[in-house]
C-alpha cells in the first residue's frame, strides 16, 4: 500500500512528498503520504467507478481501496512551504 501511493506521488505529482506511518490505534497502523497534488486523484474518490477490464494503468488506487480498512483524502491548504498540498491515507490492521 505504501509503495503504491509513493510511486504515486513520484510519478504524478512535481514537489516533495513525504510517507507518514502512526498507530491509529483499534489495532491498525495509518499510512499517510503527503504530496503536492492540488486535486484528489480520481481512483481515491468515493464516486470513482471500477475500471476498465482490460486496461493496464489505473488500477492500484482502486487496488489500495480493496485492500484497507478504510481510507481516505484531504487537502493541505495552510502547509508551510514546501510541506505538500493533499494527503492521502489508509489504514490496515497491524495484527492478524
Ligand atoms: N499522487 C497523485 N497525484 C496526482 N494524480 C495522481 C496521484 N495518484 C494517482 N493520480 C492519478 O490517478 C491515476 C490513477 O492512479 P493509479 O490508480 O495509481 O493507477 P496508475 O498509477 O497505474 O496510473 C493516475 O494515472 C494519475 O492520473
Ligand atoms: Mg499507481
Amino acid at each position: 500500500m505504501a509503495s503504491e501511493l509513493v510511486t504515486n506521488a513520484y510519478l504524478y505529482s512535481s514537489g516533495p512528498y513525504s510517507l507518514r506511518l502512526r498507530d491509529a490505534g483499534r489495532s491498525r497502523i495509518r499510512l499517510s503520504v503527503r504530496d503536492t497534488g492540488p486535486h484528489i486523484p480520481a481512483p481515491f474518490r468515493w464516486d470513482a467507478g471500477t475500471p476498465e477490464e482490460l486496461a493496464e494503468r489505473g488500477r492500484g488506487l482502486y487496488l489500495v481501496t480493496l485492500h484497507v480498512d478504510c481510507w481516505g483524502t484531504y487537502p493541505m491548504r495552510d502547509g508551510l512551504s514546501g510541506q505538500g498540498r493533499m494527503v492521502l491515507w489508509a489504514e490496515c490492521a497491524a495484527k492478524a
